[in-house]
């Protein structure tokens, strides 16, 4: 019984630490990401089973130590953030490597996951990079970052290394043919290919409207 209150006080504290961490970011990846990746990992994880401490601690992290952020691989905030909390030493590196393998890396590049929790987690964020909500982030980190919506004679690149992935500067549209039309045959867990299926209807539909708009067909 005590075991679950530390593990509670944990991630409590854990939240506490993140939502001030990430309450101004303008990119899509605000605090509300974090909790919506959150929930949708334990929604998962009730359906899958996996280890319910790990895969809220990871979720809650994830993004701390982005790449778009920070470029090392190595996720050091989070990892000075588990030591702080005196949380052992195993499940430390077991919450690192669930993170570590969150990430979309480019079209070209593999990103198998290699436990239950990390598929879960990996599920999880790429929900949100679909659907309504999805649409909703690309272009709010398009904007973020000062990209065109669309440029008809820029087409998409399937990137063959995460390298050239990180490079790219291309219009916001071209990141549904990049990454986000990808991502359902890419998931790890029937429950998740569940939820996909609608979102990433949905996402065709915008995008049949959006080139039916642009050519004033509609
Ligand atoms: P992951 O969650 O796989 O690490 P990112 O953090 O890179 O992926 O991206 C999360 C979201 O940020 C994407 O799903 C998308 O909404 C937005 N995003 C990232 N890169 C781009 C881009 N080049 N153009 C538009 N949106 C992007
Ligand atoms: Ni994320």
């Amino acid at each position: 019984m005590f075991h679950k209150i530390t593990e509670r006080e944990l991630l409590l504290k854990t939240e506490e630490f993140i939502q001030s961490e990430f309450e101004n970011d303008g990119s899509g990846h605000d605090w509300w990401h974090i909790y919506r990746v959150r929930n949708m990992a334990l929604q998962i994880a009730k359906q899958e089973g996996g280890d319910l401490f790990l895969i809220e601690m990871s979720a809650l992290l994830h993004d701390l130590d982005d790449w778009k952020i920070n470029t090392e691989l190595h996720p050091q905030k989070t990892e000075n953030w588990l030591c702080k909390l005196n949380i052992e030493n195993l499940q430390i590196s077991k919450i690192l490597d669930i993170i570590e393998q969150v990430s979309f890396k480019g079209a070209g590049v593999e990103t198998k996951a290699n436990s239950l929790e990390a598929k879960i987690v990996q599920d999880a964020d790429r929900l949100d990079a679909i659907g309504a909500i999805g649409i909703a982030r690309t272009f709010a980190f398009g904007g973020n970052k000062g990209r065109l919506i669309y440029h008809p004679e820029i087409t998409p690149e399937l990137h063959q290394s995460f390298a050239e992935y990180k490079k790219t500067t291309a219009p916001t549209i071209n990141h549904f043919y990049e990454k986000l039309l990808l991502l359902k045959n890419r998931l790890n867990t029937k429950t998740a290919f569940a939820i996909a299926e609608n979102r990433h209807t949905f996402m065709e539909d915008f995008l049949t409207r959006f080139f039916a708009e642009w050519e004033g067909n509609m």
